[in-house]
């Protein structure tokens, strides 16, 4: 790994800021411990930036982004004075539409058997990781009010699935149970109810099923998906599903993983010209799947291991190599030595938890 890398750092609001301030520090042992030529730089977008000036996600933010940096390592946008959260959506699907980041990779992994709820389940029987589709559904914003604030009125946000957006992360799905050893695809979805969108996922699925006989292919309607999450969270390998219902089951995930503050995720746009017109030298937008917990901001209360984790898969996509697996172990040890926050049963603080991981990089 010879080549500079340069990571735009995007803390936003809240705990966003508490845990980025770790992911900063830790990329920046990193950099120093591996030799590693990385540069760090700090984008002033969120709520204070907008409270102060009005300013979203400037054009001049997204060009740098977009072709000057390599990947943004975010922690979370959301804040209770602009209840709109108009900007929230500007800077988010920005950089997931803007980038055409068309994966949401989240892992639903537990990583000790302390963390797991399920009465006779272990962390061996949680090992998933969830395709949500990220540039389309529900999220395009497409939509209106009628008669808005009247007894008539009349409310849509309107759910669009494309034959392209669907097939591509359907496919790389399966590229990726095929490259990681994975032997079950499920894709979830809600063609019970919604045979016309819905009906695209299962035909897609099918035929993209059809190529790969050597991997096991299951359909499950999403409400089901949730009853077994939590009854045999082991039935499953790789789902692959739509941008809402992956947003919703990887909460319920993450209550597998000891909570939101355990759960990482990658925001990425596999390199193939068939897929993604984008041309982009940024190549992923990383963030714990957490938001800003406004109940605990600014309290040193947050658990960075989510942020941990998520810049071990940044570096991972990036090609350093070695990382992720170091990272992902820290994470198993800290929790071992209780050096956790109070979400997993700790008293340590997200400053504590951070030093200790960096200090054992
Ligand atoms: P949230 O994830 O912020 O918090 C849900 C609960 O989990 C809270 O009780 C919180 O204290 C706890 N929690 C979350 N992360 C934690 C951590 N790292 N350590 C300890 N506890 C943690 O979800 P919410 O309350 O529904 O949303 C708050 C704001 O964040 C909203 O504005 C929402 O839109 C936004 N949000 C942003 C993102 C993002 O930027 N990617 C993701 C989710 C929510
Ligand atoms: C997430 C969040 C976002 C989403 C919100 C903040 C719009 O919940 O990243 O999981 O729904 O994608
Ligand atoms: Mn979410």
């Amino acid at each position: 790994m010879t080549q500079s890398l340069r990571i735009a750092l995007l803390p936003g609001d809240g705990i966003g800021k508490e845990v980025v301030a770790v992911g900063k520090a830790l990329l920046e042992a990193i950099r120093a411990r591996r030799g590693l030529s990385l540069e760090l730089v700090e984008l002033d977008l969120g709520a204070d930036r907008f409270l102060r000036d009005g300013a979203t996600f400037p054009e001049a933010d997204q060009r740098m982004v977009r072709d000057e940096c390599d990947a943004v390592l975010l922690g979370a946008i959301g804040d209770p004075r602009v209840p709109s959260l108009d900007y929230a959506r500007d800077i988010l699907f920005g950089l997931r539409f803007g980038l055409d980041l068309y994966c949401n990779v989240r892992p639903v992994v537990c990583l000790a058997d302390s963390l797991m709820p399920l009465r006779d389940k272990t962390a061996s029987h949680c090992n998933m990781v969830v395709f949500r589709e990220n540039t389309e559904g529900v999220y395009v914003n497409i939509g209106g009010n009628f008669k808005k604030g009247t007894p008539d009125e009349v409310a849509i946000n309107e759910d669009v699935n494309t034959r392209k957006g669907v097939e591509r992360v359907i496919r790389a799905a399966f590229q990726y149970a095929v490259t990681h050893g994975r032997k079950r695809v499920h894709m979830s979805d809600k063609s019970n109810a919604m045979p016309y969108a819905h009906g695209l996922w299962q035909r897609v699925f099918k035929e993209v099923a059809a190529e790969h006989p050597q991997l096991e292919c299951k359909h499950v309607y999403v409400d089901a998906l949730c009853l077994q999450m939590v009854r045999a969270p082991e039935s499953y390998d790789v789902i692959v599903t739509n941008n809402l219902f992956g947003d919703i089951v990887t909460d319920l995930g993450a209550a597998l993983q000891g909570g939101l503050g355990m759960a990482a995720s990658a925001n990425v746009r596999p390199d193939d010209a068939r897929w993604t017109s984008v041309k982009a030298r940024c190549r992923g937008l990383f963030e714990p799947v957490h938001g800003s917990a406004p109940d605990i901001a600014g309290k040193d209360l947050a658990n960075p291991l989510a942020t941990v984790l998520t810049v071990g898969m940044m570096l991972s996509h990036l090609g350093v190599e070695g990382v992720e697996a170091q990272l992902t172990q820290l994470v198993r040890d800290a929790v071992a030595a209780g050096m956790t926050t109070r979400d997993l049963g700790g008293d340590k603080t997200t400053s504590e938890v951070g030093r200790w991981v960096i200090d054992r990089v």
